[in-house]
């Protein structure tokens, strides 16, 4: 039921609306993402990015509108379907990023594959390798600087070869350097794994290197 596999959409927003209190935030968003398709989400701060990431990460449950990863609806699935659904078949990587303190490097990198019953130590271990950080892999987070725990966020978040990848500002404590490496990750997963990958950037550099790009303008898209 879950298996997406089968769809061309990685995603697919219908209508989306959203509001905090009596904060409206964002306003009938539809949108589609194809498998092997990056797309940057741009707009000034404020205008509703991260919170449409989180409406489409299932975060927080919407209040009007749809959302489909691939062909599952997730306003028809229950709690620990979704929560499942969300483990398997997302990446997610946020502004602030949630590395367990107590793990290392590697150890964090490798932990969704033990929670899916999926162990893979040499993917870990090459992932790290792959954003740079082969030579920190027993670091514990708090030894790790603001960039190397985000580039760590962002092996995790794709040691599942997850079909949809979701990343709110993932180079933004980055060099232009490691920013430009981590674009290279994000597109070889979208060409080599067939993920559709959703990117908010400020970053001009990064948005015109994705295949699409889409603005939101005050909860709008424009
Ligand atoms: N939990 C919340 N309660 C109330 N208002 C909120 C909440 N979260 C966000 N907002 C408001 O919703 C609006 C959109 O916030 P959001 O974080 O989605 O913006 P953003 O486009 O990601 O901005 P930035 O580029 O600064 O990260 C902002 O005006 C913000 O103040
Ligand atoms: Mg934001």
């Amino acid at each position: 039921m879950l298996e997406m596999s089968l769809s061309k959409e990685a995603l697919r927003v219908e209508h989306l609306s959203h509001h905090y209190a009596e904060t409206p935030v964002l306003f009938d968003v539809s949108l589609t993402l194809e498998r092997g398709e990056v797309l940057a989400l741009v707009g000034p701060s404020g205008s509703g990015k991260s919170t449409l990431l989180h409406l489409i990460g299932a975060l927080e449950p919407p209040q009007k509108g749809r959302i489909l990863w691939g062909e599952v609806e997730l306003n028809l699935l229950k709690p620990e379907e979704r929560a499942r659904a969300r483990r398997q078949k997302l990446g997610l990587i946020f502004q602030h990023h949630y590395l367990l303190e107590d793990l290392t490097a590697l150890e964090n990198t490798g932990l969704p594959g033990l929670i899916a019953g999926k162990p893979d130590a040499n993917r870990a271990q090459a992932l790290l390798e792959k954003v740079g950080l082969g030579h920190r892999t027993t670091h514990l987070p708090n030894a790790l600087s603001g960039g190397e725990r985000q580039r760590v966020a962002l092996a995790r978040a794709l040691l599942l070869r997850p079909p949809l990848l979701l990343a709110d500002e993932p180079t933004g404590s980055l060099d232009q350097k490691n920013a430009a490496q981590v674009m290279d990750l994000l597109l070889e997963l979208a060409f080599e794994e067939g993920a559709g990958v959703m990117l908010v950037t400020h970053d001009e550099r990064l948005s015109a290197r994705a295949h699409r790009t889409l603005n939101l303008l005050d909860g709008r898209l424009v």
